[in-house]
């Protein structure tokens, strides 16, 4: 695979650019030349990542699961920069308790979140990725999706859910000349879970090698399309 693709000309939007994965997706892009939209809910986190990279990333704040927020963020792209070329769904959330204590609001936060959210986002994005002739849909699922675990019902099934998605989106607009990939990550070290990001969770992958299989993604030539791609810690504990 290329590590280094250069991106100079490109548009991408990150959901969840703001933090964790989505700030290494949104900080990679930049490194290579791209412009990107980069959305969140909290304020400060976007306005942290305006003054670090100027001009070259233009911040949104919204919830993916608001159904107006995906053609907001295309629109930005679109005013802004001039198209779009790669979204990347990447915001999500895990909540991990027993089916039989879940509460029903939180299960409807997580199909909101990590599986609407997804579909509102990148039914937006389409349109606009068709008028440049072809793109990347890259979603950032989970290992969840696969291997299922106990606690784990509801987050298991969006990314279950994400997984079948994007696959079959994928045979819906390769014909199109949009590629889209899904990665699966197992543990990173973020503040996806409470404390997730201290220093003794340094096993697990850094958001930055998640963001690798994105450069890496978006290096492959115009005839190859890895379309899932499995990431998992080398030596877990
Ligand atoms: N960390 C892991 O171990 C791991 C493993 C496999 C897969 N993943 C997946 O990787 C993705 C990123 O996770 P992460 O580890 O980078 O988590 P993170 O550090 O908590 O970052 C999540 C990002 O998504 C945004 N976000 C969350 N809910 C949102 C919503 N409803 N609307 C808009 N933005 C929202 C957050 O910003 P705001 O909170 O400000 O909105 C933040 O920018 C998720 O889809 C997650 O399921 C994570």
């Amino acid at each position: 695979m290329t590590s280094q693709p250069q991106l100079d000309g490109r548009v991408a939007i990150v959901t969840g650019g703001s933090r964790g994965i989505g700030l290494a997706l949104t900080g990679g892009l930049v490194e290579r030349g791209a412009r990107v939209v980069a959305s969140g809910r909290t304020q400060r986190d976007l306005d942290a990542v305006s003054q670090h990279f100027g001009d070259a990333v233009a911040t949104v704040r919204g919830d993916v699961a608001d159904r107006a927020l995906g053609d907001t963020l295309v629109r930005t792209a679109t005013e802004r920069f001039g198209g779009l070329d790669v979204l990347i769904n990447n915001a999500g959330f895990g909540l991990f308790a027993p089916v039989a204590e879940m509460a029903v609001d939180d299960w409807d936060r997580l199909i909101a979140t990590n599986l609407t959210g997804v579909f509102l986002c990148t039914r937006a994005a389409i349109p606009a990725l068709r008028q440049r002739g072809g793109g990347w849909v890259i979603n950032i699922s989970s290992l969840a999706g696969r291997n299922s675990f106990a606690g784990g019902a509801a987050y298991c099934a969006t990314k279950a859910g994400l997984n079948a998605f994007a696959e079959s989106l994928m045979l819906e607009v390769r014909s199109d000349d949009i590629r889209v990939s899904t990665v699966m990550p197992g543990s990173v070290q973020t503040a996806f879970s409470p404390g997730g990001d201290a220093p003794e969770h340094d096993w697990k992958l850094a958001p930055e090698d998640v963001a690798q299989v994105v450069f890496d993604l978006l290096g492959q030539s115009a005839r190859s399309l890895p379309s899932r791609v499995e990431l998992r810690p080398s030596k877990p504990k």
